[in-house]
Order: structure tokens, then sequence, then C-alpha cells
């Protein structure tokens, strides 16, 4: 990954699959922001599917266009008003048309989106989505319409996504929603409301069918997967390290990956966890956000410097071949040059693999927004935001010089992007590794590799060893 692929949001990713040819009509999907996002899409498909609406790879042939957003941070906002423009143009000769926005931006403006956009007929926050058959009824009637409710309850749990985009090994699957933590900066409770955990039955059903359909890799998504709880009157609590071994328990072949963790709520029992089972992959996305115990408590993230670094001590000894990764943020209200320093030690501290890294940007009705000055000078955000940048390389090419030598179990996932004789895949530490085809090996297998190489982004191999490896819980 380059310097800017890390810094910029996840661009915006189209429906690329086969046209449908039944009947019914079309709709056209882009996507931004976080995996989260990227799942809902997949329900709304799903939902729409029921409606008779089937995913087109072009926007020239959509009866309905829809654009699932992202407000995290204001370039976030910027690019999605960009492309509105742009489906302006090319729906001009289209009337009939129908262009909705979904997902956080939605949420967060609300009617404001109507009134600021005319070519938007459809406004559906990400717990509204079933609604949407009715909203595109009436707009067909030329009501434009807004559903911006936001549940307690809603997990889409019975609800069968349509994988969009998929390479048939590696699909996300939400675990919950929303979230009750108040981080000063983050928009996220407000678009996402409050957090609930989805029926781990339904999950475990909904991991063990993706397995039968051959996927081998699932990544359980919340934006504080620790805090996941499940009760329900007559049966025990479940945790998540209780629904990591259910879902591990499927089938020691399907892998499990699982986003995001939050220092405060990571346990021993779900570090246990990881470690006693093969297919529980060894990598935990730990983001810091600061480094300074001073930033951390204005950021209300509810650790400070020491409780981190033993959570790192703790990784490393309950589960020594994990690989760490984070996220941060470079120029928060009232940083310092020495609190910057301290966001660098606490990087070269937790040696992590990868970090996306991130500019503060002040969102309207944070708490930040509200109580502290975005005094950071924008000069100054960039230039730490490079040092960080800079000190993520170094620390992620040390990372993956040690792997030089090493061999890893591969999950094939598809060609390399560079070269159609070369297979692309990752190790159980997330990292992508690319090696030389061999005959017999296709995407969705597994295969020993040997380290050969390594750049700061990508480790380089050979297989090892050409029996399928299978790993079995111990
Ligand atoms: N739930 C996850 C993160 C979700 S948002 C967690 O708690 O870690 C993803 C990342 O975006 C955050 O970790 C943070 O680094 C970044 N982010 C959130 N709000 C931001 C803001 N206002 N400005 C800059 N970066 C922000
Ligand atoms: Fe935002 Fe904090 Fe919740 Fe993550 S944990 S989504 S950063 S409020
Ligand atoms: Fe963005 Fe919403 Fe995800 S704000 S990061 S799409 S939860």
């Amino acid at each position: 990954m380059t310097d800017k692929a890390i810094v910029e949001e996840r661009q915006g990713e189209v429906f690329t699959g086969d046209k449908k040819t039944s009947s019914g009509k079309l709709f056209y999907i882009e996507s931004y922001g976080c995996q989260m996002n990227f799942s809902d899409s997949e329900i709304v498909a799903s939902i729409l599917g029921e409606a008779n609406y089937h995913p087109t790879p072009n926007l020239d042939d959509a009866d309905l266009v829809l654009i699932n957003t992202c407000s995290i941070r204001e370039k976030a906002e910027e690019t999605v008003r960009k492309r509105l423009r742009v489906f302006e143009k090319s729906l001009a000769d289209k009337p009939g048309s129908l262009v909705g926005v979904l997902g956080c931006m939605a949420e967060r403006l609300k009617n404001k989106l109507l009134e600021e956009e005319k070519l938007v007929d459809l406004v559906v926050g990400p717990d509204a989505y079933r609604d949407l058959p009715t909203l595109l009824a009436d707009a067909d009637e030329g009501n434009r319409g807004v559903n911006v409710f936001l549940s307690r309850e809603e997990t889409y749990a019975d609800i069968s996504p349509v994988r969009l985009n998929s390479s048939g090994v590696t699909a996300f699957i939400s675990i919950m929603r929303g979230c009750d933590n108040m981080c000063s900066f983050c928009v996220v409770p407000y678009t996402r409301g409050r957090e609930r955990s989805r029926d781990p039955f339904s999950i475990v059903a909904e991991a063990s069918d993706l397995f039968e359909r051959g996927y081998r890799e699932v990544t359980l998504l919340g934006q504080n997967v620790d805090s996941y709880s499940w009760t329900r009157e007559g049966i025990p609590q479940v945790s998540f390290a209780n629904l990591l071994a259910m879902v591990a328990d499927i089938h020691p072949l399907l892998r499990i990956r699982f986003s995001t963790s939050h220092p405060k709520d990571i346990t021993d029992q779900v570090l246990h966890t990881i470690a006693r089972y093969p297919n529980i992959c060894k990598y935990i996305h730990l983001p810091v956000q600061s480094g300074s115990s001073r930033v951390l408590k204005l950021m209300n993230r509810t650790y400070d410097q020491a409780w981190y670094k033993n959570k790192i001590d703790r990784i490393y000894e309950l589960v020594p071949d994990c690989a760490i990764s984070s996220d941060i943020i470079a120029g928060f209200c009232s940083e310092t040059e020495a609190d910057h320093e301290e966001t660098l030690n606490i990087m070269r501290y937790a040696r992590y693999s990868m970090s996306y890294m991130f500019m503060y940007s002040e969102r309207p009705g944070t708490p930040a927004a509200k109580k502290y000055a975005d005094d950071v000078p924008l000069e100054e955000k960039k230039r730490r935001l490079q040092g960080v940048i800079a000190l993520q390389n170094e620390l992620s090419r040390q990372h993956n010089r040690k792997d030089v030598g090493q061999s890893f179990e591969i999950l094939i996932e598809g060609d390399s992007k560079r070269s159609k004789e070369y297979f692309k895949g990752r190790n159980s530490q997330n990292k992508m590794v690319v090696f030389r085809k061999i005959p017999g090996f296709k995407p969705g297998d597994y295969t020993k590799v040997t380290i050969k190489d390594a750049t700061s982004a990508t480790l380089i191999g050979v297989v090892a060893d050409k029996t399928v490896e299978v790993a079995m819980p111990q």
C-alpha cells in the first residue's frame, strides 16, 4: 500500500458483477467509508432484490442510483458531493431514474440533503433499509422521501446479504451495529445510533452458509467488537470470546477475522480464544488514536498510555505471533509537539504491522467540536501526519523483513494485481503475500509459502508445500 492509499478514504467501490437479465428494475450502488458500510450495501442489495431490483455495474443502465455514504471526515463527505455532481450529468437525459443517498451522511444531514441536493429522491439512514421498497414506490409517484429513524433493535439478522464484488473466498459479517462510546472526535454514535448485538445463532448460520458455498474467510464486523454481548432468557450470556469460538468451531478451514477491537474492552478471554484456535487469525486492529494520555483524555478514549501499553504486552504474551495494527489521528485539538512525540513513541512500542493515519477533521455536533478549539494549524497537522506515516512505513518494513525466510499458511484470494501469473493471498497476520502460481491451486485453497523478499506493503514468496494445510483446534 502506498502512503497515499493509507491516508485516503477508502475509494468508492462499484458493483462490477454480471448484469441480471431477468425482468425487474436495475440499481447501481457505490459504497464509501468503513467495512460496515460495504457490508450494509449487501443488505441493501438483498432488500432491493425482494422488491425486484437487481444490481448493475453500469450507471447508465440504472433505474435507481444509490450512494452509501460516510461522514467520518470532511473529505469523505466532499467526495460524495462530487459523485452526486457526476450522477447529475450522466442522468440528465434519463428522466424517471431515482437517486438515493444511504448511510452515515444521510443520517447526519437528514432533510437538509433533500434541500441541498435537488437531484436526490431518497435519503435513508443505516437502520431504515427495510423501508426502501416503500420509499421507492413513493418516489416513483413523485414523492421524495426520508427515513433516518435510528433503531435500538435493528440488526438485519434475518436478511441474507447479496454478496457484491465478492471474490467468493472472503466475506464480511456484521455482528453488531452502532456505538455507545463517545470518543469526542467521532460522528459514528450520531450516524449509527446505539450499540446492539446481533443474535449469535444467525451469525453462525450466515458463516456456515458461506463456508458451504466455498468461502474460506469471514470478518466479523462491529465498531467495538469486544463489547459484543447477547442475552436472552434461558440462554447464558454470549460474549465476543464465546462468539469467536462458536464461529471458529464451524470448520477448521474457515478463517475468522474481526474488526475493530477497543483497547478498553479487549479481554484476556478473547486473547486466549485467539491463541487456542489456529483458524482465528493472529491479527488485532487496536486503534490507539494518540500516544499522549492528556490527548487520550480529551478524546474520551477512556484509557491512557500505560493501559494501552499493558494491552500490547498482554497480546504479545498470550498470542506471540500476533500482528497489531492501529488508527492514528494527527493534530487533535491542543496537541503539542510533545504529545505528537508520544504518539511516535507508542507506535514504536507497539511495533504496528500497519496503520490507518489521518489528520484530525472537526465534525459538527461532536463533543470535540462543541468543547475544544480545532487549533492545530493545517500545515502543522500535515507535518505531523507525514511524521507518523514515515515512521509507520519504517515499522512496516521492519515487521515484514522479519518474515523473510519464514513459511506461512496462505489463503489464496485470487490473481495478483500486477500479474496473472501470480496469486495473492494473506497470512494469518493479515499480510498480503504474492507468489508465482503452481498448477492445481485455485482461489479458496490454502498453501504454504516461504517468504523470499518484502517491501513495506507486500511479502513475496514461493510455494513451499504442495499439500493443503488443515489446521485443527488444539
Ligand atoms: N470504531 C473504531 C473506529 C471507527 S472510525 C474505533 O473505535 O477504533 C475509523 C477511524 O477514523 C478512527 O479510528 C479514527 O482514527 C478516525 N477518525 C474518526 N473520527 C475522525 C475525525 N473526526 N478526524 C479524523 N479521523 C477520525
Ligand atoms: Fe467512534 Fe469511538 Fe465508537 Fe470507534 S469507538 S466508532 S472512534 S465513538
Ligand atoms: Fe464512515 Fe459511517 Fe463507517 S461515518 S467510517 S461509514 S460508520
